[in-house]
């Protein structure tokens, strides 16, 4: 996963921001590497979870002095990842080689963002995240025993709404899908205006014609805009490959309306949508989504599948893909 250039320089959302407590590191996951987050005076860090003296978890350690400070025998390091006290020699300074393995690191939407490379960009600029007009909700993480590709395939797949989530999300009767419009651009696809019926868009119990804006705007991130009953809910997916085989889902809101709802609620709906695509997805097989067209079979209604798993060739995305 890391000779992946796309997925290296990719940002992942790994936790969330209210998980990682001031006195104590917090371990994740991220394209099958051990990383641990611990926050400073000057904010949040992630480096790999490994002391450079004898390969301890750092992340069974603890926050002092404003320094990361291994469980094993306590070398303290500071903010910039640089070792400044070995307690067994305190009167030497510590070599320049005692240095953690620093990545890159930010707080945004509520969500810790790591990346193990350089990325030419921050995270995308979702503007209903930040719009005080707005509710705003974290769903997750979920999740997911299978690679990133297929999981944000899934998110965009508006033909399966009123078969997997029948009854909520569309009518089985009603399974024919609308024509719709797909752009292609080289930062992403758009897919304009799908109408569908629902009976129970969002958990409130209140059936509508919805209309669906999809957008995918990295490889493993993808949002959508449903307008039904002259309300807006905005949703953004978000993909985070834990390792070759596993995966972790974020779903963020940001709801005009609702306002009162509890959050139980409508992230309760949520967990059950999830739950439903869950073990579809996990049985898809190959785990691996072909890029090539001539793979699998495509409908108009797949049109946002298609042009997602063009646009993915042309990133050249080797990750979860085949
Ligand atoms: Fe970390 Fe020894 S293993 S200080
Ligand atoms: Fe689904």
């Amino acid at each position: 996963m890391l000779n992946d250039p796309v997925l290296v320089n990719e940002w992942f959302a790994v936790a969330r921001s209210s998980e990682l407590a001031l006195a104590k590191p917090l371990a994740v996951r991220l394209l099958g590497l051990d990383v641990v987050l611990w926050r400073s005076a000057d904010g949040v860090h992630a480096w790999q979870d490994l002391c450079i003296h004898r390969g301890a978890k750092l992340s069974l350690g603890a926050v002092r002095h404003d320094c990361l400070v291994c469980p094993y025998h306590a070398w303290e390091y500071a903010a910039s990842g640089q070792c400044v006290l070995i307690p067994a020699q305190p009167n030497q300074p510590p070599p320049l080689k005692a240095h953690a393995n620093v990545f890159r690191a930010l707080d945004k939407y509520g969500l810790l963002w790591v990346t193990l490379g350089e990325p030419a960009h921050d995270p995308p600029d979702i503007p209903q995240l930040l719009d005080p007009g707005f509710r705003q909700l974290i769903g997750g993480s979920y999740a997911f025993h299978a690679q990133g590709p297929r999981i944000l395939e899934n998110f965009l797949d508006v033909g399966h709404l009123p078969i997997v989530h029948g009854g909520l999300l569309g009518d089985p009767a009603l399974a024919e899908m609308p024509a719709y419009e797909v752009e292609s651009t080289p930062d992403g696809v758009i897919a304009r205006d799908i109408a569908i019926w629902q009976p129970d868009p969002d958990g409130t119990g209140r059936p509508a014609q919805v209309l669906y804006t999809y957008k995918v705007h990295r490889p493993l991130i993808a949002s959508f805009v449903k307008l039904h009953n002259g309300q807006s809910m905005f949703m953004a997916y978000l993909v985070t490959p834990t390792d070759e085989q596993h995966s972790i889902a974020w779903a963020l809101f940001a709801m005009d309306y609702a306002h009162d709802m509890p959050a139980e609620e409508i992230l309760g709906f949520q967990d059950v949508v999830i739950a439903q695509d869950k073990p579809v997805v996990e049985s898809q097989r190959p785990e691996l989504l072909p890029l090539d067209l001539r793979e699998e079979l495509h409908l108009r209604s797949d049109q946002t599948a298609i042009a997602y798993r063009r646009w993915l060739l042309e990133l050249g995305m080797k990750y979860g893909t085949a």
